[in-house]
């Protein structure tokens, strides 16, 4: 089997679809491989994540990475969220094609879009926390 079950569940039933009215973090990003494209919503409270949501215009892989990645997110610090990598994501649901990573990397890339959003409201420069974000890592391989 190509995809693990967790892979397929979450595609098949994905959690956090959606969009959130006056988020506190929106991000937008672009997969230059295939041009999918992926806009995460997140409500921080006092530097916690109390809520993200996504939807993307993107494969079954995207959708099952950001599922996971929300899932993993919510209730978790801003620090933490910023230090959840693709890899974390693609080992929570029991792996991925390696043809299918960069879909993760469109996933991580959302939040930390959106975590710049978030600084960027608060008056904060985002690059020396968040970093440069690339549109696609995995891509240029
Ligand atoms: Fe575009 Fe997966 S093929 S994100």
């Amino acid at each position: 089997m190509l995809y693990s079950d967790k892979v397929l569940e979450h595609f098949a039933n994905p959690h956090n679809v959606g969009e959130i009215e006056n988020a506190d973090g929106v991000g937008e990003v672009g997969n230059a491989k295939c041009g999918d494209i992926m806009k995460m919503y997140l409500k921080i409270d006092n530097g916690m994540i109390t809520d993200a949501k996504f939807k993307t215009f993107g494969c079954g892989a995207a959708i099952a990475t950001s599922s996971m990645a929300t899932d993993m997110i919510k209730g978790k610090t801003v620090d933490e969220a910023l230090k959840l990598s693709n890899q974390a994501v693609v080992e929570a649901l029991d792996g991925l094609p390696a043809s299918k990573i960069h879909c993760s990397v469109l996933a991580e890339q959302a939040v930390k879009a959106a975590l710049s959003d978030y600084y960027t409201k608060q008056g904060v420069d985002p690059e020396p926390i968040v970093g440069k974000l690339s549109e696609c890592e995995a891509c240029h391989g």
